[in-house]
């Protein structure tokens, strides 16, 4: 009975050390689209610190303006992998960038 615990606790730790690679990879799917962003202030607020700490570390602010959030979503999707943010942060930055990406 024991053994059989043991045994799945480590199946389990060996599908979470082996799936990493797979799960965090981010891509387009994972950036809310424009009807599912978060509208909510303190959800953009948020997202506005992550920017201009996080999304700063390579480059400047970069001028979201120029952009439709739809142009930008494939853009969000590789720079939150290279900023390594979580599924709130990427809510977060997504909602920034929505609220300041040209209409
Ligand atoms: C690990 C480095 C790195 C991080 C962290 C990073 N970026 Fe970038 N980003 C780049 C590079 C490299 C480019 C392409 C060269 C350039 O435009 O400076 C780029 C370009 C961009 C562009 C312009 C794309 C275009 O078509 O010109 C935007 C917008 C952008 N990043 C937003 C962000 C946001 C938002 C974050 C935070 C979620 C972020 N970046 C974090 C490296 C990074």
């Amino acid at each position: 009975m024991k053994k059989a615990i043991v045994s799945a606790m480590l199946l389990a730790v060996v599908m979470v050390a082996c799936t990493p690679k797979a799960s965090p990879s981010v891509t387009e799917a994972t950036i809310p689209t424009e009807s599912a962003v978060s509208k909510s202030s303190a959800t953009i607020s948020a997202g506005q610190t992550i920017f201009t700490t996080k999304c700063t570390r390579c480059h400047g602010q970069k001028p979201v303006e120029k952009w439709t959030y739809e142009e930008l979503r494939p853009v969000l999707a590789s720079m939150v992998k290279k900023a390594k943010l979580d599924k709130t942060e990427t809510e977060q930055v997504s909602a920034y960038v929505y609220s300041r990406a040209k209409k």
